[in-house]
């Protein structure tokens, strides 16, 4: 075998595998399993939000400390998941933890500008070289805002958004998340597909999709619909099918097309916001847009959400003629629980902690070297990903060569050696903290290598 090649999986052993350790988890879940049935009374599906229900059961947490999770039964996880990617800061963190208890006694809401909303703008304003902010309350609000923006400043319709990616549960962009491959279309004109029922018909006519790193799909788009875009939202970095970096220019080349276009270009840093760098991936990249969203690990577990601009792109909302708001825009916890958080948590140093783990994540790379997985893997700051595909993953339809059930495996697998990852159909990816050590980074590494014994044998 060449240094290239690469094991084929047998996927009858990993069906074989995924029972034994689905039964493992059930036994180790006997509270989990009982408290789901009282659950499902009152909650559909014993849980929340829907995508909380990953089979063969959702994870029922009952508190978090640092880099780690327990379950309700007692069971101990160093924290991957870290609420889909939110706890950078880690759980409990003893500064969040304070700030909140004295914001608390002062009272929780007003629905009026407390004194900590200008300090968090003012550190957001510095983090990503946009100067003027609102608040919000989640990463949906905030993409909502930002095509709202978009459309208004125009007078356009038309969204551009990347095939695949997740921008929050709105009509607006719940288009094409995760399209499957028969209602998908070709590459080169992928089909606007609605990604849950009950969206108003005429809606995802709005959306014009295109493939990620690919900026001459995007110029092309914009072309057969000259004069109608208002503006493309992007993740920067891919980050709900796996972790896809762009190209180098790319994303340059797609901010000169919308201007060239006559469209306004906005980031969705609801993920990779304070998580791959300390300016998120606009330091990163280098690549400043017209707009950014915000949300998750700005309010260190509290709900939040910002959206942030140039004095063009905030002009309407900065002369009131476009609404931009909400009860809960601004609220006090969230405001001192997101200034704690950014002033004196998150802060340039603690990245280095990051970066300092990262070094035993690398690991997981040899291990795909010497077992000749067929398996890349990805890493920048927080975030990374180990994909069930050969060559990295570059689009959404790389993801379709994918086999569901090797990465349902590895899941199953790190959860039941103690490691909770976010579930996902079919990537491995993982948000790590401030607070994670070397020690939580290796009992990844180590449950990856024993799942690649297993699977190669
Ligand atoms: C990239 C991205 N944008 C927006 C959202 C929506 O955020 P929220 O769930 O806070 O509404 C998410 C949620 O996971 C996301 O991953």
């Amino acid at each position: 075998m060449s240094a290239t090649e690469v094991v084929q999986i047998d996927l009858d052993l990993v069906e074989e595998l995924t029972k034994r350790e689905t039964e493992a988890l059930n036994a180790k879940h006997a509270r989990s399993l009982s408290y789901r049935e009282e659950a499902k009374v009152h909650l559909p599906g014993g849980v929340s939000s829907s995508w909380q229900m990953w089979p063969p059961h959702p994870i029922y947490v009952s508190h978090g400390k640092g880099s780690k999770v327990w379950d309700i039964d007692g069971n101990e996880y160093v924290d991957y998941h870290n609420g889909y990617g939110v706890m950078v800061m880690g759980h409990a963190h003893p500064k969040i933890v304070e700030a909140v208890q004295k914001r608390v006694a002062l009272g929780t809401h007003f629905a009026q500008p407390t004194e900590d909303g200008l300090l968090v703008a003012e550190e957001l304003a510095a983090r990503y070289d946009l100067p003027y902010w609102r608040f919000g309350n989640s990463g949906t609000e905030s993409t909502l805002d930002a095509v709202r923006i978009m459309r208004a400043l125009t007078g356009r319709n038309l969204i551009m958004k990347i095939e695949g990616t997740y921008h929050g549960h709105h009509d607006s962009l719940m288009v094409s998340v995760f399209p499957p491959k028969e209602l998908a279309g070709p590459r080169d004109h992928p089909v606007s597909v609605p990604q849950t029922l009950g969206m108003p018909e005429g809606i995802v006519e709005q959306v014009v999709c295109v493939p990620f790193n690919d900026a001459e799909a995007a110029a092309r788009a914009f072309a057969e619909h000259e004069g109608k875009i208002a503006g493309m939202i992007i993740e920067p970095i891919m980050t709900n099918c796996g972790v896809v970096l762009p190209e180098p220019g790319y994303l340059a080349r797609l901010k000169e097309i919308c201007h060239a276009n006559g469209a306004l270009f906005a980031y969705d840093e609801v993920k990779t916001g304070f998580a791959v760098a300390w300016g998120g991936a606009v330091e990163a990249f280098d690549v400043t847009p017209d707009l950014v969203c915000l949300a998750k690990a700005m309010g260190a577990g509290l709900p939040c959400g910002a959206i942030g601009g140039t004095a063009d792109a905030m002009s309407m909302v900065i002369a009131g003629t476009l609404e931009q708001v909400g009860t809960f825009n601004g609220n006090p916890l969230t405001m001192a629980a997101a200034k704690a958080n950014l002033t004196e948590v998150l802060t340039k140093d603690a990245y280095q902690q990051i970066d300092r783990v990262n070094a035993t994540f690398a690991k997981c790379q040899t291990v795909i070297d010497d077992y000749k997985l067929p398996a890349s893997m990805k890493l920048l700051g927080a975030k990374g990903s180990i994909d069930w595909h050969k060559e990295p993953i570059r689009e959404y339809r790389d993801l379709w060569d994918i086999d569901d059930r090797i990465p349902q495996l590895a899941w199953l697998w790190q959860l039941n050696r103690g490691v909770f990852k976010s579930p996902g159909s079919k990537w491995e990816s993982w948000t790590s903290s401030i607070v994670h050590t070397d020690e939580d980074v290796q009992r990844y590494v180590d449950n990856f290598e024993e799942m690649a014994v297993a699977i190669t044998k």
